[in-house]
Protein backbone atom coordinates (compact mmCIF):
# COMPACT_ATOMS: atom_id res chain seq x y z
CA UNK A 1 0.00 0.00 0.00
CA UNK A 2 1.69 3.28 -0.80
CA UNK A 3 2.48 6.44 1.19
CA UNK A 4 0.24 8.29 -0.64
CA UNK A 5 -3.30 6.67 -0.43
CA UNK A 6 -3.62 8.57 2.73
CA UNK A 7 -2.05 11.72 2.72
CA UNK A 8 -3.71 12.09 -0.32
CA UNK A 9 -0.91 14.32 -2.24
CA UNK A 10 -0.25 16.81 0.61
CA UNK A 11 2.77 18.58 0.06
CA UNK A 12 5.06 19.58 3.01
CA UNK A 13 4.48 22.91 2.34
CA UNK A 14 0.59 22.61 2.61
CA UNK A 15 0.75 21.77 6.11
CA UNK A 16 1.60 24.59 8.40
CA UNK A 17 2.23 23.91 12.19
CA UNK A 18 -0.49 24.83 13.46
CA UNK A 19 -2.61 22.79 10.77
CA UNK A 20 -2.12 20.06 12.57
CA UNK A 21 -5.05 17.96 14.13
CA UNK A 22 -4.60 14.70 16.42
CA UNK A 23 -7.03 12.56 16.73
CA UNK A 24 -8.38 8.87 17.90
CA UNK A 25 -8.26 6.55 15.21
CA UNK A 26 -11.14 4.13 15.05
CA UNK A 27 -11.72 0.39 13.41
CA UNK A 28 -12.47 2.55 10.56
CA UNK A 29 -8.92 3.77 10.17
CA UNK A 30 -7.60 -0.03 10.94
CA UNK A 31 -6.09 0.36 7.31
CA UNK A 32 -4.00 3.28 7.99
CA UNK A 33 -2.80 1.91 11.27
CA UNK A 34 -1.11 -1.13 9.10
CA UNK A 35 -0.17 0.98 6.66
CA UNK A 36 1.98 2.75 9.21
CA UNK A 37 3.48 -0.16 10.64
CA UNK A 38 4.12 -0.76 7.28
CA UNK A 39 6.00 1.75 6.94
CA UNK A 40 7.77 2.37 10.09
CA UNK A 41 9.17 -1.19 9.79
CA UNK A 42 10.39 -0.62 6.00
CA UNK A 43 11.91 2.50 7.12
CA UNK A 44 13.77 0.80 10.15
CA UNK A 45 14.70 -2.70 9.04
CA UNK A 46 15.68 -4.57 6.46
CA UNK A 47 12.46 -7.15 5.14
CA UNK A 48 11.13 -8.85 1.79
CA UNK A 49 8.30 -7.21 0.70
CA UNK A 50 6.85 -10.84 1.62
CA UNK A 51 7.27 -10.36 4.84
CA UNK A 52 5.69 -7.17 5.59
CA UNK A 53 2.76 -8.88 3.88
CA UNK A 54 2.39 -11.66 6.40
CA UNK A 55 3.44 -8.77 9.13
CA UNK A 56 0.47 -7.12 8.12
CA UNK A 57 -1.93 -10.01 8.21
CA UNK A 58 -0.85 -10.64 11.63
CA UNK A 59 -0.72 -7.40 12.92
CA UNK A 60 -4.18 -6.12 11.61
CA UNK A 61 -5.65 -9.49 13.26
CA UNK A 62 -4.01 -8.07 16.05
CA UNK A 63 -4.22 -4.92 16.52
CA UNK A 64 -8.23 -5.44 15.23
CA UNK A 65 -8.95 -7.42 18.32
CA UNK A 66 -6.79 -5.13 21.29
CA UNK A 67 -8.75 -1.81 19.28
CA UNK A 68 -12.02 -3.70 20.28
CA UNK A 69 -11.63 -4.47 23.66
CA UNK A 70 -9.77 -0.69 23.69
CA UNK A 71 -6.08 -2.06 25.01
CA UNK A 72 -4.77 -0.69 21.77
CA UNK A 73 -5.11 3.18 21.17
CA UNK A 74 -4.37 4.46 18.05
CA UNK A 75 -3.76 8.58 17.60
CA UNK A 76 -3.83 10.09 14.37
CA UNK A 77 -2.07 13.49 12.94
CA UNK A 78 -4.40 14.79 10.14
CA UNK A 79 -4.03 17.94 8.43
CA UNK A 80 -6.82 20.72 7.50
CA UNK A 81 -8.10 18.45 4.91
CA UNK A 82 -8.56 15.28 6.76
CA UNK A 83 -4.90 13.63 5.23
CA UNK A 84 -3.21 11.73 7.41
CA UNK A 85 0.21 12.87 7.98
CA UNK A 86 1.24 10.02 10.83
CA UNK A 87 0.38 8.25 13.90
CA UNK A 88 1.18 5.91 16.80
CA UNK A 89 -0.60 3.98 19.04
CA UNK A 90 -0.47 2.69 22.61
CA UNK A 91 -0.96 -0.86 24.21
CA UNK A 92 -2.25 -1.28 27.43
CA UNK A 93 0.08 -4.50 28.34
CA UNK A 94 -0.17 -6.54 31.18
CA UNK A 95 2.14 -5.27 34.06
CA UNK A 96 3.79 -7.80 36.44
CA UNK A 97 2.98 -7.40 40.20
CA UNK A 98 6.02 -5.34 41.71
CA UNK A 99 6.44 -4.07 45.58
CA UNK A 100 5.12 -0.87 45.95
CA UNK A 101 3.75 -0.96 42.22
CA UNK A 102 -0.50 -1.95 42.05
CA UNK A 103 -0.90 -1.00 38.78
CA UNK A 104 -2.22 -3.59 36.64
CA UNK A 105 -1.05 -2.44 32.94
CA UNK A 106 1.16 -0.14 31.56
CA UNK A 107 0.70 1.73 28.34
CA UNK A 108 3.47 1.27 25.32
CA UNK A 109 4.12 3.44 22.74
CA UNK A 110 4.31 1.51 19.22
CA UNK A 111 4.15 2.41 15.78
CA UNK A 112 4.82 5.80 15.68
CA UNK A 113 5.34 6.58 11.86
CA UNK A 114 5.06 10.23 9.75
CA UNK A 115 4.98 9.94 6.14
CA UNK A 116 8.60 11.04 4.91
CA UNK A 117 7.50 14.08 3.35
CA UNK A 118 6.09 15.60 6.24
CA UNK A 119 9.05 14.90 8.52
CA UNK A 120 11.03 16.99 10.32
CA UNK A 121 7.87 19.32 11.52
CA UNK A 122 6.59 18.54 14.42
CA UNK A 123 4.21 15.66 13.62
CA UNK A 124 5.29 13.23 15.22
CA UNK A 125 6.10 15.67 18.44
CA UNK A 126 2.47 16.43 18.71
CA UNK A 127 1.54 13.00 18.37
CA UNK A 128 3.78 11.85 21.63
CA UNK A 129 2.87 14.79 23.40
CA UNK A 130 -0.90 14.36 22.82
CA UNK A 131 -0.42 9.96 24.00
CA UNK A 132 1.21 11.34 27.11
CA UNK A 133 -1.34 13.45 28.32
CA UNK A 134 -4.13 10.93 27.69
CA UNK A 135 -1.93 8.10 29.28
CA UNK A 136 -1.99 10.72 32.08
CA UNK A 137 -5.44 11.74 31.88
CA UNK A 138 -6.51 8.00 31.98
CA UNK A 139 -4.22 7.48 35.59
CA UNK A 140 -1.18 6.09 34.58
CA UNK A 141 2.17 6.65 36.21
CA UNK A 142 4.48 5.36 33.46
CA UNK A 143 4.90 4.65 29.94
CA UNK A 144 7.54 2.86 27.99
CA UNK A 145 8.52 2.34 24.36
CA UNK A 146 11.19 0.94 22.18
CA UNK A 147 13.40 3.62 20.46
CA UNK A 148 14.41 2.94 16.70
CA UNK A 149 17.65 5.26 15.63
CA UNK A 150 15.31 7.98 14.05
CA UNK A 151 12.92 8.07 17.19
CA UNK A 152 15.76 8.45 19.51
CA UNK A 153 16.77 11.83 19.93
CA UNK A 154 12.91 13.22 19.35
CA UNK A 155 11.90 10.83 22.72
CA UNK A 156 14.75 12.24 24.52
CA UNK A 157 13.54 15.68 23.96
CA UNK A 158 10.52 14.59 24.96
CA UNK A 159 11.50 13.77 28.52
CA UNK A 160 12.10 10.03 28.09
CA UNK A 161 14.92 8.27 29.51
CA UNK A 162 16.98 4.90 28.51
CA UNK A 163 15.97 1.84 30.93
CA UNK A 164 17.91 -1.02 31.76
CA UNK A 165 15.62 -3.73 29.60
CA UNK A 166 17.34 -6.63 28.11
CA UNK A 167 17.49 -9.18 25.78
CA UNK A 168 18.89 -12.64 24.96
CA UNK A 169 18.52 -14.24 21.27
CA UNK A 170 17.32 -17.58 21.59
CA UNK A 171 18.08 -19.42 18.50
CA UNK A 172 21.72 -17.81 18.03
CA UNK A 173 24.79 -19.19 19.90
CA UNK A 174 25.40 -18.13 22.66
CA UNK A 175 28.96 -14.96 22.69
CA UNK A 176 28.58 -13.80 26.84
CA UNK A 177 30.51 -11.07 27.61
CA UNK A 178 31.73 -9.94 30.87
CA UNK A 179 29.90 -7.44 32.14
CA UNK A 180 31.95 -4.05 33.66
CA UNK A 181 32.24 -4.98 37.39
CA UNK A 182 30.86 -2.12 39.37
CA UNK A 183 31.36 -2.76 43.31
CA UNK A 184 28.17 -0.86 44.29
CA UNK A 185 26.16 -3.28 45.90
CA UNK A 186 22.09 -3.89 46.26
CA UNK A 187 19.74 -0.82 47.22
CA UNK A 188 19.09 -2.77 50.72
CA UNK A 189 23.55 -2.81 51.21
CA UNK A 190 23.93 0.89 49.77
CA UNK A 191 20.66 2.22 52.29
CA UNK A 192 22.63 0.13 54.95
CA UNK A 193 26.18 1.51 54.49
CA UNK A 194 24.68 5.23 54.07
CA UNK A 195 22.81 4.61 57.34
CA UNK A 196 19.57 5.75 55.17
CA UNK A 197 16.65 4.02 56.13
CA UNK A 198 13.44 3.16 53.78
CA UNK A 199 11.28 5.49 53.44
CA UNK A 200 7.52 4.76 53.50
CA UNK A 201 6.50 4.40 50.08
CA UNK A 202 9.91 4.71 48.31
CA UNK A 203 10.09 3.44 45.02
CA UNK A 204 13.73 1.66 44.26
CA UNK A 205 15.03 1.54 40.84
CA UNK A 206 13.31 3.18 37.62
CA UNK A 207 13.57 -0.39 35.49
CA UNK A 208 10.73 -2.38 35.20
CA UNK A 209 10.98 -5.64 36.64
C1 LIG B 1 10.87 9.01 13.97
C2 LIG B 1 9.75 9.75 13.25
C3 LIG B 1 8.42 9.16 13.74
C4 LIG B 1 9.81 11.23 13.60
O1 LIG B 1 8.71 11.86 12.98
P1 LIG B 1 8.67 13.44 12.69
O2 LIG B 1 7.26 13.81 12.48
O3 LIG B 1 9.63 13.77 11.64
O4 LIG B 1 9.19 14.00 14.08
P2 LIG B 1 9.24 15.54 14.52
O5 LIG B 1 9.08 16.41 13.33
O6 LIG B 1 8.30 15.75 15.64
O7 LIG B 1 10.71 15.63 15.09
C5 LIG B 1 11.79 15.35 14.23
C6 LIG B 1 12.73 16.54 14.13
O8 LIG B 1 12.08 17.61 13.50
C7 LIG B 1 12.37 18.84 14.18
N1 LIG B 1 11.12 19.52 14.45
C8 LIG B 1 10.20 19.21 15.39
N2 LIG B 1 9.19 20.10 15.34
C9 LIG B 1 9.47 20.94 14.32
C10 LIG B 1 8.78 22.04 13.75
N3 LIG B 1 7.61 22.44 14.23
N4 LIG B 1 9.35 22.65 12.70
C11 LIG B 1 10.54 22.25 12.22
N5 LIG B 1 11.22 21.19 12.71
C12 LIG B 1 10.70 20.56 13.76
C13 LIG B 1 13.06 18.54 15.45
O9 LIG B 1 14.34 19.12 15.36
C14 LIG B 1 13.15 17.06 15.48
O10 LIG B 1 14.45 16.67 15.68
P3 LIG B 1 14.87 15.98 17.07
O11 LIG B 1 13.95 14.83 17.31
O12 LIG B 1 16.27 15.56 16.81
O13 LIG B 1 14.71 17.00 18.13
C15 LIG B 1 9.88 9.63 11.72
O14 LIG B 1 11.17 9.99 11.32
C16 LIG B 1 9.59 8.23 11.18
O15 LIG B 1 8.45 7.89 10.90
N6 LIG B 1 10.66 7.41 11.05
C17 LIG B 1 10.56 6.06 10.55
C18 LIG B 1 9.89 5.13 11.54
C19 LIG B 1 10.46 5.24 12.93
O16 LIG B 1 11.66 5.21 13.15
N7 LIG B 1 9.54 5.36 13.91
C20 LIG B 1 9.89 5.46 15.30
C21 LIG B 1 9.81 4.13 15.93
S1 LIG B 1 10.28 4.19 17.65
Amino acid sequence: MAAKVFVGGASARDVARGDIRIRRATLRNLEVLVHQRRGMWEDIADHTPEEHDRADRVYRAWARQRMKTGKLVGFLAEDGAGRVLGGGCVWLRENQPRPGWEDREMPYLLSMYTEPEHRGRGVATRIVREVVRWARDEGYRRMTLHASKQGRSLYKRLGWDRTWEMRMRLNEPRTPRRAPERARGTPRARRRSSGASRRPGARGTRASR
